[in-house]
Formats: C-alpha cells, structure tokens, sequence
C-alpha cells in the first residue's frame, strides 16, 4: 500500500505530461486515493485529526501542544488581524461582504475568467489595491494577521474546494506534478516527506501528513516566533531541501495550494493554528 499512492500519483503525472488534455486526472479519486493511504498507514489515526499535524502521532507531543493552543501566542495577532480589518472595513466589505465568517471557506478557488487561483492572501492584497490601498507583503505581518482573523471566524467549517472546468483540472494538476517532482540538492519531493515518511522523524522533527496540511494556516511558530502563511511554510520547505524557492504567491505555490486544499476536502478549519 505505501508506495501504490506515489505510483499512482506519478503515473497520472507522467500520462498528462504527454498529454495535451488535463481529463485524465480525476481530483476527486485523488483525494479519496489520498484519504485511504493514511487509514491505511495508520489505522488508529481517523481522517479529521489529520488537521493537527504531526503532533497526531505522538501522545506527549499532543499534550504539549493542547497544553500550547489553550493559551495561544496567536491571540494577539487575531485581535491585530480584526482591528487591521475594521480600519478598512468599507473596502473589505465591498469585496468581501459582510459576514466575516463566511470568507476564508471560499478559498482557494479557481477564477474561471481570469484562468488562475485565486488565494484568500492574494484576494485580500488585490481588494486594497484595487482600492487604491497598499498591498501587503506576502508570507508574515498584516496579511497573516488579517488571514488569522477570517480563519479563526470560520473554525469548524469545511474545506470545500471546487473543480468545475478543464482549466481548474490543469491548475489542480500543475500542484500535483509540483508535489510530486523531487528537486533541490537533495532531490526530494513535498510527497517524499509528506506521503511516504509522514509519521517518521527527519532529523528532530516528525513528518507531518500532507493530508490537512491547509486547514490551521497561518500558523504561529515558536520557531518564527509570529504569524506565518502557508506559502511562508512552502519557501521555507523548498529552502530546507536546498531548492530555489517561488515568491510567495507565484502561480506554482497558487497551484500547489490549489492542490493541497482540494485534497483536504471536507476536513475541518482550524486556523489559525500553533506549531514548533
Ligand atoms: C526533507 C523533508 C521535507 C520536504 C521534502 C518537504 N517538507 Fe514540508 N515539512 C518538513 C518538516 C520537517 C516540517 C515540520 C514538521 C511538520 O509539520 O511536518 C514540514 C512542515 C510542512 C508544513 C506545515 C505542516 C503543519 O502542520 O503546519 C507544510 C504545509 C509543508 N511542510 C509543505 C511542504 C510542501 C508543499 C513541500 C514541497 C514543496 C514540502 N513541505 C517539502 C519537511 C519536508
């Protein structure tokens, strides 16, 4: 079973790269692909806890971070995130509608007209320049802080990501070949740690699972001692295995995202999150 998911993966990936048409790739198999792996790696853990990350595989670890996340060091950044919101508020409105919890489920989506994803930072940064507003850096700061609000307004919905056109498959799977490639001086793949040796330790870390791997964000680190996002989390990994890393919110991380939140379909959001 532990190599089938990489083999079908990597199947699907080399059948598309000669083919013109993004049909062949089934997301929804993928996903229910994915879902079986990791009950079948690990029977004991249930899909849901998946959102938790690596502590699921240790009890102590665990315990430690519920001991974390009682008292949170990301409370601060969600008051930040709202006060930042309100000073715009008009604006925000205007893109966003009024209910604040009703935006971060909308994202990642798939832009039919304009043939890209869109992410819920790159939405917020285009509402303040379509505005007239500065934009926000990418990956720490206001933006995460504003992305730890909506986030923490829609706990306990559902990822819910759609693929509806032939445009949206290909972005789907333009993450997925992403995922898989091994790169970098190590030439390894995101699906090398996060399929194959999740659970395991590299180094003094546990490896978590790419299933749930978009709910919590952003994530405060103890390490970063702040607010990070997702993409912030993709350079970093990139850096790790010694390849270049995309700028935050390029079209290969969009796409990756794309990719990892459609695959987390139906899991809980529980951002933002507390990790080492
Ligand atoms: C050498 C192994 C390795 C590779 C390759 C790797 N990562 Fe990671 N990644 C880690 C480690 C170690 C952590 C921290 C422990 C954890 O949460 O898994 C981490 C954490 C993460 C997290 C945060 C998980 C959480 O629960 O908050 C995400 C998301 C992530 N990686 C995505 C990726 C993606 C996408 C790629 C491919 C571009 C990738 N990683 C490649 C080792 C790796």
């Amino acid at each position: 079973m532990k190599k089938t998911l990489l083999i079908a993966l990597s199947l699907g990936a080399s059948v598309i790269a000669t083919s013109t048409m993004a049909t062949t790739i089934d997301p929804e198999k993928d996903r229910q692909q994915f879902v079986d792996y990791f009950k079948a790696k690990n029977p004991s853990i249930a899909p849901d806890e998946y959102i938790n990350g690596a502590y699921i595989y240790s009890a102590d670890k665990m315990a430690q971070w519920e001991a974390a996340e009682e008292f949170p060091p990301y409370l601060d950044a969600i008051d930040e995130g709202e006060a930042l919101y309100n000073k715009d508020l008009a604006v925000y409105e205007q893109c966003f509608g009024s209910d604040v919890s009703k935006i971060r489920v909308k994202y990642p989506y798939f832009d039919e007209t304009a043939k890209q994803v869109v992410t819920l930072e790159g939405a917020i940064n285009k509402c303040r320049t379509d505005a007239g507003l500065k934009p926000y850096d990418w990956k720490k700061g206001p933006i995460a802080q504003i992305s730890a609000y909506l986030a923490y307004n829609a706990r306990g919905q559902k990822i819910n990501v759609k693929i509806e056109s032939d445009a949206a498959r290909a972005a789907y799977q333009a993450g997925r070949d992403f995922f898989i490639k091994p790169r970098g001086q190590f030439n390894l793949s995101c699906a090398k740690c996060h399929v194959d040796n999740s659970g395991r330790n590299a180094r003094s870390n546990t490896l978590s699972a790419a299933l749930g791997h978009t709910t919590h964000f952003p994530v405060f680190r103890a390490k970063w001692q702040n607010l990070g996002t997702l993409h912030r989390r993709y350079v970093g990994c990139q850096k790790n295995i010694r390849a270049k890393p995309f700028e935050a919110q390029s079209e290969p991380y969009r796409n990756l995202e794309f990719f990892q939140a459609y695959t987390s379909n139906g899991l809980e959001i529980n951002g933002p999150g507390y990790r080492e």
